[in-house]
């Protein structure tokens, strides 16, 4: 286990590790500076305003990528370039140390003893990891860690359905069924998105083959078995990508992918039982052909593209909340 004996620096700021401790009311804070640094984008081509940018200091942020990501880390990174900030990302594999042995935990130790202002960082299953992080004396940003949690995935889909869709409500989800489609057994992305859609107040269900479907599912999600019974009932449909390499390669080999798109794509035909104002959301990346037919990302209710623009503003949201000291902005 490294040590954290040397870190002389204090304390300050906040961690951002899990969406567990927010309360519905701090999720929407977010959404909600989110939705100013969009609509100043939009405005005027900046996410701060004169008086904010006067009072900036830019700071240093550390971006630690130990698993692949374009997403996350580039709209990470566009949001401290947009805040004003400098970012230094470590490159995966042969650029870094890792290739040479070092583990993950002295890796993080090692860019945490060079004092950046926050680190950002994504991994997989790590017990080292889940113990270092929350003691480094900088805020720590999650990513996207293991199948556990993928907090700023869940904040961006909840301002894609709270800001970019028919736009009638900004503060609650009542009223929403959410469909979660596919791998949720393996799911970051799912896990987070339980806690915040229905701290948000939407109903939710889930869908796919049986060994997909975990067992400690919180007690009010609905389950079902048939997807064309699922979509009747869905608002919302959010397809996850089968996770190709969190499977053994036997288990999903061509034949049963051509199965799984049968009994739990998003195709032609079920796109026509889809309600006309569902909206319809995609983590990424896709795996045309098994989660979504080709034709899904254009019909005019996917939000998947804004997703990911989205993301951006909830990212800086996320950057400024975490760098500002004691939930002041800088
Ligand atoms: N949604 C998501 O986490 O995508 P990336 O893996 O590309 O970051």
């Amino acid at each position: 286990m490294p040590s954290l004996q040397n870190f002389t620096r204090s304390r300050s700021g906040s961690h951002f590790l899990d969406t567990v401790a927010l309360s519905s009311r701090e999720i929407l804070s977010i959404l909600k500076r989110a939705h100013e640094f969009e609509q100043r984008w939009r405005s005027q081509g900046t996410f701060l305003a004169a008086d904010e940018t006067a009072r900036l200091h830019s700071k240093v942020v550390s971006c630690l990528f130990f698993e692949p990501s374009t997403r996350t880390r580039m709209s990470f990174q566009t949001a401290a370039y947009r805040l004003g900030h400098q970012v230094s990302a470590m490159e995966l594999s042969s650029g870094s140390s890792l290739s040479k042995g070092e583990t993950y935990g002295d890796t993080v130790l090692n860019i945490a003893a060079m004092e950046p202002d926050a680190i950002i960082v994504r991994y997989g299953h790590s017990p080292e990891l889940d113990e270092v992080l929350p003691q480094l004396p900088m805020p720590v940003i999650n990513a996207g860690s293991g199948t556990r949690a993928h907090p700023s995935q869940a904040l961006l889909d909840a301002y894609t359905l709270l800001y970019d869709g028919v736009g009638h409500r900004v503060d609650a989800l009542e009223g929403e069924n959410v469909l979660i489609v596919g791998d949720i057994a393996h799911s970051r992305v799912a896990r987070s998105n339980f806690d915040v859609l229905a701290k948000l107040g939407a109903d939710i269900a889930v869908c796919g083959p049986s060994h997909f479907i975990p067992k400690d599912l919180p007690a009010e999600t609905k389950v079902f078995s048939d997807l064309d019974e699922a979509i009747e009932w869905a608002t919302v449909y959010m397809g996850l990508r089968i996770q190709l390499e969190r499977h053994a390669s036997a288990e999903l080999n061509r034949e049963a992918m051509d199965e799984y798109h049968r009994h739990f794509g998003l195709n032609h035909d079920r796109l026509k039982i889809l309600a006309k104002d569902a909206m319809i959301l995609h983590p990424g990346p896709i795996n045309y052909g098994v989660e979504f037919s080709a034709e899904v990302i254009q019909d005019s209710r996917s939000r998947v593209l804004r997703q990911v623009g989205n993301g951006v503003f909830v990212r800086a949201a996320l950057l400024e909340r975490v760098l500002s000291e004691n939930g002041k902005r800088q």
